[in-house]
């Protein structure tokens, strides 16, 4: 397929909002509270950031370069790089990780979406701590309402897809980002304000390698592609609508560093509550349901605030899934050579019929929940294999193709766009990370996951 026909999006700022559009998600409200109050804390922080700055910055540029080289989709992009090699499976990897991922985000998204509809029809007045727990089982035991809610959330995202991705995410995440930003902030003030608010601030940032153990560790760097939307393809689809004259370094650093920002802040949302209301900090997948509304009830506007908090929540989860699903639909269009339509319906539709084992497995007394493989449930599963495994393992393979195969002035020559931005001796740096670190690092995590090494 010809790749002149792509859309690009507009100026430098748009592609920083979008690109940020994809890594701003479930995984920093949602996922990274939970997993941190799971893992113990301050030391699972510290690992999750050092593998944002040591390996996930280096993966974010090296698919940035893949993508914005060939402008094609993941799979077709090694194959233009290297044809006939073996190096096209890590965009088959990826293709697998995309369905896994969006198989149980959508039901995630489905829970958000639920609760934007219960804060608007004021379910959430001075309710207690037992009461939305409650809440948060039967909406996610179902089975009807999770589906519901998860063919809503497909159905949206295939509308926005198409009517074409570029115009319609510039405009959104332009606007509706910066908007998240300043809720966010107002969240974790109201939090901060609460009594025994510096309990959950200890936790958050003292560290302590405890409770963390391999398994922690090797969920924190998954974590961390999770976010950065890394080892899939999402970033090499995306950098294919990036400008030419884009500073690809600056938009890895600010969305990464911006990302990681506002996953601190949602921490600082939850956690203070969490110790002021009495409730686990490994309580689970349940944290962010469970504690916002408490952070919010009992003070004047506070419903208005939750609403806001849950639709632009919505939007931030939309926008994430549009980077993932958007992946596929490039990925039939250009191998398959469906229409546009036609190809985000195909996706939908699999996504649905697939993904609705995870929806009917995400509580233990869901109609799935109680059926286990490899010990796990179908919703467990597919988190587990794609961000611990899946995700790492593609972006590793990718550094190494990167590092290893397209050599050091190539790379150079992409990201200072052909010697235009002075900043050679960066990239030279960065290149020397990603050739000799970000892989031994990863390599060290895997051995050490699977007790085959151990510290
Ligand atoms: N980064 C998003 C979040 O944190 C989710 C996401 C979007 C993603 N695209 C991805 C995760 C690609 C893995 C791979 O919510």
């Amino acid at each position: 397929m010809s790749t002149n026909n792509r859309e690009k999006f507009s100026t430098s700022l748009a592609i920083f909002f979008a690109t940020l559009g994809s890594a701003l998600g479930l995984g920093n409200i949602w996922k990274f509270p939970y997993l941190t109050g799971k893992f113990g804390g301050g030391a699972f922080l510290l690992i999750y950031s050092l593998s944002i700055f040591l390996i996930g910055i280096p993966v974010m540029l090296s698919e940035f370069y893949i993508g914005r080289k060939t402008k094609k989709n993941p799979i077709g992009a090694f194959e233009h790089l290297r044809p006939n090699t073996a190096w096209s499976v890590i965009g088959y990897m990826g293709v697998i990780s995309s369905y896994l991922v969006i198989f149980f985000y959508t039901d995630v998204a489905g829970w958000v979406y639920s609760y934007f509809f219960k804060s608007l029809m004021g379910s959430f007045n001075n309710v207690s701590k037992a009461a939305l727990q409650r809440q948060f089982d039967t909406t996610i035991i179902g089975p009807l309402s999770p589906l519901f809610w998860k063919a809503t959330v497909l159905l949206v995202v295939s509308l926005i897809l198409i009517l074409g991705v570029q115009k319609g995410i510039e405009k959104i995440t332009k606007t509706l980002l910066p908007l998240f930003f300043i809720l966010i902030i107002i969240t974790a003030i109201r939090s901060l304000s609460l009594p025994n608010s510096n309990k959950g601030v200890a936790f958050l940032f003292t560290v302590n390698f405890k409770s963390l153990g391999s398994i922690g560790i090797l969920t924190a760097l998954g974590l961390a592609f999770f976010k950065l939307s890394l080892g899939m393809g999402s970033m090499i689809t995306y950098s294919g609508y990036f400008t030419d004259n884009n500073n690809m370094l600056n938009t890895a650093f600010h969305v990464a560093l911006s990302d990681t920002i506002v996953s601190v802040l949602a921490g600082l949302a939850i956690f203070p509550a969490v110790f002021a209301f009495n409730i686990e900090p490994s309580a689970g997948p349940g944290l962010l349901f469970i504690t916002i509304p408490l952070v919010f009830s009992q003070i004047p506007f506070g419903n208005f605030l939750l609403i806001g908090f849950f639709f632009l929540s919505c939007i931030v989860a939309t926008t994430a899934m549009i980077s993932m699903v958007e992946v596929l639909v490039v990925l039939f269009k250009e191998k398959l050579g469906t229409s546009r339509t036609t190809s985000v319906l195909l996706n939908s539709l699999i996504i649905f019929c697939i993904g609705s084992l995870a929806t009917l497995s995400a509580h233990p007394h869901g109609l799935l929940g109680g059926f286990l493989v490899f010990g796990k449930s179908f919703f467990d599963l597919f988190d587990y294999f794609s961000s611990n495994i899946l995700l790492p393992l593609g972006g590793l393979l990718t550094i190494i193709f990167v590092g290893y195969i397209i050599n050091r002035e190539n790379f150079i020559e992409e990201l200072s766009n052909n010697k235009k931005l002075k900043n050679t001796s960066y990239l030279r740096f960065i290149f020397f990370v990603l050739k000799y670190i970000s892989p031994i690092l990863l390599i060290i995590v895997f051995l050490n996951s699977l007790g085959l090494l151990k510290f």
